[in-house]
């Protein structure tokens, strides 16, 4: 089929190329000249495992291509995704002038029948208000559908190319025979293409998100009260989780949820659960909570080093909001370094691949290390922000030998408590024991 995407952002880029990557002839557009031939040239703008490989490929088979101009990508193109930006206003509300203005674009330009699917995360009703914009710019017949997606950072290209499900919100026969067709290559292991209208569809997108949010908060309280009452949240985990009904996965319990959509989405949620008059009690404490846990870290060192952090030295390993990605949005780690900036510390931290991005936010404001092991030359102790693998088993020795004291703080459970028993250190987790030196 030929398909054209507009924006060429994180979702615009993993859907144009994993469409291509099955035969379809894709399009993508963007109003950034530079990106543009930047892409033409094959560099890739954004850090995705194996979608390089995937981008290249289908570059060079002729199947993926890049274009500033919108009349060209969408004249042939059955199917047009607007995967553009829906950045919170200033209300909190998602700001929707990309989209509508696309919508609007498309609606000038357009000669013959389309499918117009909504990617990006939108409102509720946001399908009725591009549907809108088509009535009152053309009297070409479109269909508007509500295709959101569930692509987490770091395995966007799994999640696209083996999805759980494909939820699409269309009414028209039409539209969801195309989109059935579009996806069915994605779904041969038997997962399911759901069809649903488009507020359903688009609900759908904010009920996932802001559920497996719920879960992960629910369970960094369980670990809190587990601290409290000296259980191990590790193990209630298990237990918990083995229950079918619950599942074994989203429980970890950690520094708090961070990146480019829980957060928002939860709040956008909230927001419109206001607009209709409703209070959405379970969420606005989800936040609330969320909010709380991302310095819960910051207090226990507090309390180990009696309130003085001033001239403390710490390093900090991890900065990304989680592994595998350079996003460092909403990402737990900033907020553990603005509380401890604040008390008068000294970090230095190291991540592998989001010390750019960070540098661009705070600059200075933190030393940055090459390698882990440098950035705990000197340090009082380590702080454990983010669960990369590299993190997971590391030279202790080495570790011991750079740090001025084995004092860990771990906010992902990455050791064995016995272990670090074992190596003599001070060993500060999430919901379980705190292990005396
Ligand atoms: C998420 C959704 O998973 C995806 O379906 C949606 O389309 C976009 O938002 P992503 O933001 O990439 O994807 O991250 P995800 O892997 O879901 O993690 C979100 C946050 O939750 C991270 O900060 C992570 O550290 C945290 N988390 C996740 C936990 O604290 N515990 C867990 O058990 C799982």
């Amino acid at each position: 089929m030929n398909i054209a995407v507009i924006g060429t952002g994180y979702v615009g880029l993993v859907t144009g190329t994993c469409l291509a990557e099955t035969g379809n002839n894709v399009i993508c557009v963007d109003i950034v000249e530079e990106k543009v031939q930047k892409m033409k040239d094959g560099v890739m703008p954004i850090y995705e495992p194996g979608l390089d490989i995937l981008f290249n490929r289908n570059i060079a088979q002729g199947r993926l291509s890049f274009t500033t101009n919108l009349a060209e990508a969408i004249e042939n193109a059955q199917i047009i995704f607007l995967a553009l930006p829906t950045p919170p206003g200033g209300d909190g509300r998602a700001d929707l002038s990309y989209v509508l203005g696309a919508a609007k674009d498309i609606a000038e330009i357009v000669k013959d029948y389309k499918v117009i699917v909504t990617k990006s995360t939108v409102p509720v009703g946001t399908a009725d208000k591009v549907k809108e914009v088509f009535r009152e710019n053309t009297l070409v017949e479109v269909d508007v559908v509500s295709n959101p997606e569930f692509l987490r950072e770091g395995v966007a290209v799994e999640d696209f190319m083996k999805p759980d499900r494909v939820v699409v919100g269309a009414s028209g026969e039409r539209a969801r025979a195309l989109m059935g067709e579009l996806y069915a290559p994605y779904v041969r292991s038997g997962n399911p293409i759901i069809f649903m209208d488009e507020r359903s569809s688009e609900m759908t997108k904010y009920a996932a998100n802001s559920f497996l949010a719920t879960k992960i908060t629910f369970m960094n309280e369980i670990a809190n009260l587990c601290e409290l009452v000296g259980a191990d949240v590790d193990m209630v985990r298990i237990g918990v989780g083995s229950d079918a009904r619950i599942g074994k996965r989203f429980l970890f319990p950690g520094i708090g949820y961070g990146g480019s959509c829980f957060p928002k989405d939860v709040q956008a949620l909230a927001l419109s659960a206001e607009e209709y008059q409703y209070d959405f009690k379970i969420l606005k404490s989800v936040m609330d909570v969320n909010q709380n846990q991302k310095i819960k870290i910051v207090e226990k060192i507090k309390q180990y080093y009696k309130s003085d952090l001033s001239g403390k030295h710490f390093a900090l390993w991890g900065l990304a909001f989680k592994p595998e990605t350079d996003d460092i949005r909403e990402a737990p780690a900033l907020y553990i370094i603005d509380e401890l900036v604040k008390a008068g510390a000294k970090i230095t931290a190291y991540d592998p691949e989001a010390v750019d991005n960070v540098r661009r936010v705070i600059g200075d404001k933190i030393n940055y290390a090459e390698d882990p092991y440098t950035a705990l030359q000197g340090a009082d102790a380590l702080i454990i922000a983010t669960e990369w693998q590299l993190f997971r088993n590391p030279d202790f020795k080495k570790m011991e030998d750079n740090l001025k004291a084995k004092v860990v703080f771990d906010g992902r459970n990455l050791y064995e408590l016995q272990k670090m028993i074992d190596l003599g250190f001070y060993y500060n987790s999430i919901g379980r024991k705190v292990i005396e030196a």
